[in-house]
């Protein structure tokens, strides 16, 4: 994936929230292109291996939990500055400090359950993109 390239989630909170729409609509509006996506519902090793850098944080166990509740959507959306156009887009981890307009503004519920992830570096996206697509689920 190239460094145009992002990856996204739709956490349960957004999906059990019926966010789905409203969300892609304001990715939509910020000019990214939707270029593979899927509603799964992760298995705890697939969340585990996910967020596997978070493994010694004190809220990593709640975090698996949590993301293994219900479903998500994954997504891999092309931009230029995709990373950081996108982190701008969502907001700050706590929707009490994301800036008004922002996804996580809007549509969070707290630090956990904040809506949407954004990878965090061109490398990560690459990572996280290849965790949940395969080459022929992305559109070229
Ligand atoms: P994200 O930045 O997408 O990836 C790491 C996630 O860990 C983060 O979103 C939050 O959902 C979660 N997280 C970060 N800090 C906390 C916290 N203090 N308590 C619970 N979850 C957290």
């Amino acid at each position: 994936m190239s460094g145009n390239r992002t990856f996204t989630m739709i956490k349960p909170d957004g999906v059990e929230a019926n966010n789905i729409g409203n969300i892609l609509q304001m990715i939509s509006d910020a000019g990214f292109t939707i270029k593979a996506m899927k509603l799964k519902t992760l298995t705890t090793e697939q969340a585990k291996k996910f967020y596997e850098v978070h493994a010694e944080r004190p809220f990593y166990m709640e975090l698996v939990e949590y993301m293994t509740s219900g479903p998500i959507v994954a997504a891999i959306l092309e931009k230029d500055n995709a990373v950081a156009d996108f982190r701008t887009l969502i907001g700050a981890t706590d929707p009490s400090e994301a800036e008004a307009g922002t996804i996580r503004a809007k549509y969070a519920e707290s630090k956990a359950k904040n809506a949407v992830h954004g990878s965090d570096s061109d490398e990560n996206a690459a990572i996280e993109g290849a965790f949940h697509f395969s080459d022929e689920e992305i559109v070229g």
